[in-house]
């Protein structure tokens, strides 16, 4: 089938390579030259696990390419995928005038039949926002459909979520757009829930609030543990086994970040205010979110009591492992906290360091995950990669100024660094105290 791809974000480039592995004729289009030129010679613009080898693997046997002009992919595609930004705006009501002008742009450059599909996430009632501009910028009588496909893709995951989903949720008008979806999709072996437009724009907002509030749900848990000492971990894993509840999703922290979580549940209660609703539980998830980052600088103060001129070493700064995004991470608010009490920050982070330097002023970045142990008054982990939980553990107690480790994501066991001899303070535990840090004289 042929098919083009606007936009060509972690959404979108994930789609263009799939199709074209499963053997479609794909392009991916997009109005950053640069970005488009890089792809086409194999640079990717984001770092995604996969990705690459997938696009060199179908440019080069002649499956997928990549144009900046998108009047070419929108003649090119029988399927045409809108998969361009929809960013929060001040007031966190998503801005659709990225999507609003390609569906002119569709509009104004079809000259045969067109599935529409927008696989961003948008608030109910866009389909019937973008069909109402093709009507009226056609000029011509060409039939299309819209389509609503969302995307469930994580990042880090991309590729692996896209081949292989939970679940694909087709939102359809007319019986000969879901025949062509169900056709495009058949390769992939996943429950194929085919709804009406609106319903599937919802099932996107309803997902991503309601992990976003398991997420909430765990961290306040986990904060009743510290104030009864009890172990969120053994909690949540308690909680797991019930099949209703589930382990995923279930891990206390510093809070989610990322581009769609604290966006997404923002978006959502405005569509609710819109229909006269007032969503308390998820403004409570967005709250108890914001504080979870509160407590961990709270806790970094308390235990080193004046964090004026310490060196505090960061490990991990994108919102989660195996990503280099730095948007929404919490490390943002944490570092920038710590740095306004006049803390010195050493950092690293296995893929996000060059973006952090974007965002964050200030920051010593090493190469070395060790490097930032050295000297430092304490040291924060606040990203979860798989590295950290494989360091030497005694090549970091004999490199820190002070043995003390806190903890945002829960990554080593208690009782292993009690015996390591750390002092270590984490998430909805018991902190294990051993040498306390010397005042600052
Ligand atoms: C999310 C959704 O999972 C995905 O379906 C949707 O399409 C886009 O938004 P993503 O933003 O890539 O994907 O990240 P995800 O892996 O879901 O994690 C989101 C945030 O929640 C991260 O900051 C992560 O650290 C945090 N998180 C996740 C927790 O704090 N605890 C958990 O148990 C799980």
């Amino acid at each position: 089938m042929k098919v083009s791809v606007i936009g060509t974000g972690y959404v979108g480039l994930a789609t263009t390579t799939v199709f074209a592995d499963l053997g479609n004729e794909v392009i991916g289009a997009d109005i950053d030259k640069g970005k488009i030129e890089g792809l086409n010679k194999g640079i990717m613009p984001i770092f995604e696990p996969g990705l690459k080898e997938l696009v060199e693997r179908n440019i080069k046997e002649k499956r997928l390419r990549f144009t900046h002009n998108n009047k070419e992919a929108i003649e090119h595609g029988e399927v045409i995928f809108i998969c361009v930004g929809t960013p929060p705006k001040e007031n966190w009501e998503t801005e659709l005038k990225y999507v609003e002008n390609v569906a002119v742009e569709i509009a104004k450059n079809m000259k045969s039949y067109k599935v529409i599909v927008h696989k961003s996430t948008v608030p109910v009632e866009t389909g019937d926002k973008v069909k109402k501009i093709i009507e009226d910028n056609a000029g011509r009588n060409v039939e299309f459909d819209v389509v609503s496909n969302p995307e469930f893709l994580r990042e880090g995951t991309a590729v692996e979520d896209t081949l292989h989903p939970d679940r694909i949720v087709v939102g359809v008008g007319s019986e000969k757009a879901k025949e062509i979806m169900k056709k495009l999709y058949e390769p992939i072996k996943a429950p194929l829930i085919i709804t009406d437009i609106r319903s599937a724009e919802l099932i996107k907002h309803a997902s991503n609030a309601f992990l976003a509030t398991k997420i909430s749900f765990i961290n306040s848990v986990a904060k009743i543990c510290e104030l009864s000492e009890a172990d969120v971990e053994k909690v949540a894993e308690g909680m797991g086994y019930d099949k209703r509840i589930a382990r995923d999703f279930l891990n206390a922290g510093i809070g989610y970040g990322g581009f769609c979580f604290p966006k997404d549940s923002q978006a959502f209660i405005k569509i609710a205010e819109k229909y006269g609703y007032d969503y308390k539980l998820l403004k409570a998830t967005n709250e108890i979110n914001e504080e979870q980052k509160k407590n961990f600088v709270k806790k970094v103060k308390s235990t080193l009591k004046d964090v004026s001129g310490k060196k505090i070493g960061v490990l991990g700064l994108s919102f989660k492992p195996n990503t280099d995004d730095m948007r929404f991470a919490p490390s943002i608010y944490i570092i920038e906290e710590l740095q306004k009490e006049g803390g010195k920050i050493k950092a690293y982070d296995p893929e996000a360091m060059e973006k952090a330097k974007e965002v964050l002023n200030d920051v010593e970045y090493y190469k070395d995950p060790y490097k930032v142990c050295e000297g430092a008054d304490c040291l924060l982990i606040l990203t979860e990669w798989n590295e950290f939980k494989e360091l030497d553990l005694e090549k970091i107690k004999s490199l820190l100024k002070i043995p003390l480790i806190i903890d945002g994501r829960n990554i080593y066991n208690p009782e292993d660094m009690r015996k390591h001899g750390f002092s270590y303070i984490s998430i909805g535990r018991k902190d294990v105290l051993g040498i306390r840090p010397a005042p600052t004289p």
